[in-house]
């Protein structure tokens, strides 16, 4: 028999059925009116969710590409940022920094740690030409949460002009974003995740600062250009033709989460999060983040337990789709998501089909 598939990964994350609708409709030309509207709302409601009146800019692009292109419109050669890294995501922009010829100073968190703003103080007192720093709001490798509220105010006291550009990719309808109110100057992020869309689209909302600074930038830019994106933004269409059925489809998730309400999303991800929280504690299993998101959980596997194995195994007999560890972590933890259009029933079913995995092998310790 079929089993129903579940996804529990952290992207790309189940799509809501009326989304997976709006993906096979016909497609629009991209200079009409129609999809202006479309093109419109989209926009707008992008505003709404990360709290600004910043312009928001679309991308066809995953969210590595929403992240160059924060690096490619605001540095210049030879400017000096700051990257806090906190896992993958955090080396991804050091790495977009070196391909561009870049040096960035890398403020490295411990394994499981969020940044910490006493370090990041330290380092703008002893750095007074940084140009900007870059910060995930959420890191997805580890589960952590970056506290961009405290972080921005010891940034605007040490390093008042300096820019502060977030990689809201996981966290962005999932966790609270105020852009405007913490003084954010670009915060980029995609449709697999929160947004419930699939992957191939990207934003990008960018601040006065930030403009001054991409006007002025010399690192070469073409297709990522904000110039060219912003310039397109008064017609409601972007400057090359872009991924159709994605934004139509975005406009339609972005309607269910106003129909839910983003306080609302908000909840039921924490209420998930609250949930597979309590099943690792119940299990005895250690969690990995030390300021956790809502966005997901990792846990720590118990020694003769093998994460490839675990998750290859629960996705091919059950159909049910975890994460592992990436990188380092391969092998040694699990992840499993609680975001987006993720349910409470697909949650309990996963984690029960983890604990009958995981408790022979607990019970022996
Ligand atoms: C925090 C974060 N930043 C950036 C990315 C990169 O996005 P993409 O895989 O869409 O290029 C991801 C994807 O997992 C992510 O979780």
């Amino acid at each position: 028999m079929n089993k129903k598939y579940i996804l529990l990964t952290p992207g790309p994350t189940p799509i809501p059925p009326s989304v997976l609708k709006a993906l096979s409709q016909p497609i629009l030309h991209h200079r009409t009116h129609e999809f202006g509207a479309v093109f419109e709302f989209v926009a707008g409601e992008m505003k709404a969710i990360l709290h600004t009146r910043n312009p928001v800019l679309m991308m066809t692009t995953s969210g590595t590409g929403a992240m160059e292109s924060s690096v490619v419109n605001l540095l210049s050669p030879g400017d000096k940022a700051l990257v806090l890294n906190c896992g993958v995501f955090g080396e991804r922009f050091a790495n977009i920094f070196k391909a561009y010829g870049l040096n960035p100073l890398l403020l490295s968190s411990p394994l499981g740690f969020a940044a910490s703003k006493e370090e990041v103080d330290s380092v703008l007192k002893q750095n007074s030409d940084i140009k900007a720093v870059y910060i995930q709001h959420t890191d997805t490798s580890t589960g952590i949460l970056n506290d961009l509220e405290a972080l921005s105010r010891v940034i605007r006291q040490r390093a008042p002009e300096a820019l502060i550009v977030v990689d809201a990719v996981s966290s962005l309808g999932a966790e609270a974003m105020d852009m405007d109110a913490w003084d954010l100057d670009a915060v980029v992020t995609a449709s697999q995740k929160g947004l419930m869309n699939a992957p191939g689209l990207a934003f990008a909302a960018v601040s006065p600062r930030a403009w001054k600074a991409c006007e002025a930038a010399k690192l070469p830019r073409f297709y990522l250009d904000w110039r060219t994106m912003k310039n397109s933004l008064k017609d409601k269409e972007t400057p090359y033709t872009p991924a159709v059925p994605l934004v139509v489809a975005q406009a339609e998730a972005l309607r269910l989460i106003k129909e839910e309400g983003l306080p609302n999303v908000l909840k039921r991800t924490a209420d998930m999060a609250s949930y597979a929280r309590a099943w690792a504690k119940d299990l005895g299993l250690k969690t990995l983040a030390q300021n956790p998101a809502h966005i997901l959980t990792a846990v720590y596997l118990p020694t003769g337990i093998d994460g490839n194995q675990l998750v290859n195994s629960l996705r091919e007999e059950e159909g049910i789709s975890i994460a592992g560890g990436q990188e380092a972590l391969k092998g040694k933890i699990i992840r499993v998501a609680h975001m987006g259009y993720i349910s409470q029933e697909d949650l309990k079913a996963g984690l029960d089909a983890l604990k009958k995995r995981l408790s022979p092998v607990l019970e022996k310790k």
